[in-house]
């Protein structure tokens, strides 16, 4: 749970998070109208927070909602949020609407000023248990809409994979589309045969995940090859690792699926060096 920081920020003021109000007829509140973003904050910095402003921008324009703030700006209010709950280890969350209307109407109004919310949390490392045990996944049918590039708040596919994996005793959703492994419910995902390093390619199928992004600058560092290919959902099974990434859970070994162990059942030997320039990376680049 990422129980809220006593700061948040709604439409440009810092206000207290359990004071906090929108209206009820908020388009993000019917209807799922706006996106969002989760950067990591370590040390007070936020990590590659270039590269989720461009996410954000890009998730606002293929919703047709015009960035309310300038780059500069949302660095700014970021850093105010930051700061204002105590700096450290953070988790911001950002979220966009499309506004308020005095009623309930499909039709995208292009008049209602934007709702601009952002909170933040404590962002505790993986447990020790998840990091030398590794998490367990469970395969569901993704049924999710065709756009999952767009980070949009409408997120009850996600909500309800994860509870679905959770009630199979897993702790991700691994979603197949036509027999392809498309992400998990709230992660990009990782494979390894032979040394060969695989992820699926980034299109409208999946989110552009940032983790995914740092990830793949962590196997470069080691001198590794990253692979992007499309892969059936049934060669999981024999791969000899499969990893998870998201902003939340840094990288983290997916040591059983559906019940079966993949490969050793343990964390394999490249996520172990995978995992320790990943938290050089997130060193060097958020050390004040
Ligand atoms: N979710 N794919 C999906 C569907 C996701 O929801 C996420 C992250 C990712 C990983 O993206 P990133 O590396 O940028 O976090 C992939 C966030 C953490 C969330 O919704 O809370």
């Amino acid at each position: 749970m990422s129980e809220a920081l006593p700061t948040c920020l709604l439409n440009d003021e810092f206000v207290a998070s359990d004071a906090a109000r929108i209206s009820p007829f908020d388009r993000g509140f019917l209807f799922g109208d706006g996106v969002y973003e989760v950067i990591p904050c370590y040390d007070g910095h936020p990590l590659r927070l270039a590269a989720h402003m461009a996410r954000l921008a890009a998730s606002l324009a293929a919703i047709g909602l015009k960035n309310p703030h300038s780059e500069t700006k949302w660095a700014q209010l970021i850093a105010t949020l930051i700061e204002k709950n105590g700096g450290g280890n953070l988790g911001v969350y950002l979220e966009i609407t499309r506004g308020a209307q005095t009623g309930r109407d499909f039709s995208p109004p292009t008049d209602t000023a934007p709702t601009v919310f952002g909170f933040a949390w404590s962002l505790a490392p993986p447990e020790p248990r998840k990091l030398e045990q590794g998490v367990r996944g469970a395969t569901l049918e993704d049924i999710r809409w065709l756009r999952c590039d767009v980070k949009a708040v409408s997120l009850l596919a996600a909500v309800l994979l994860r509870h679905e994996a959770e009630a199979r005793g897993a702790d991700e959703a691994v979603l197949v589309r036509d027999g392809f492994l498309t992400e998990g419910a709230s992660s990009a995902v990782f494979a390894v045969k032979a040394g060969a390093i695989a992820t699926p390619p980034a299109d409208r199928q999946r989110l552009p995940s940032i983790t995914r992004k740092v990830v793949g600058d962590a196997i470069d560092a080691l001198g590794l090859s990253l692979k992007e290919r499309n892969m059936q959902a049934s060669e999981l099974a024999n791969m000899d690792e499969v990893w998870i990434a998201s902003a939340t859970r840094e990288v983290l070994a997916l040591t059983r699926l559906d019940g079966k162990p993949i490969g050793t059942g343990a964390p394999g030997p490249l996520w172990h060096k995978v995992h320790a320039q990943f938290q050089a990376l997130k060193q060097s680049e958020c050390s004040a």
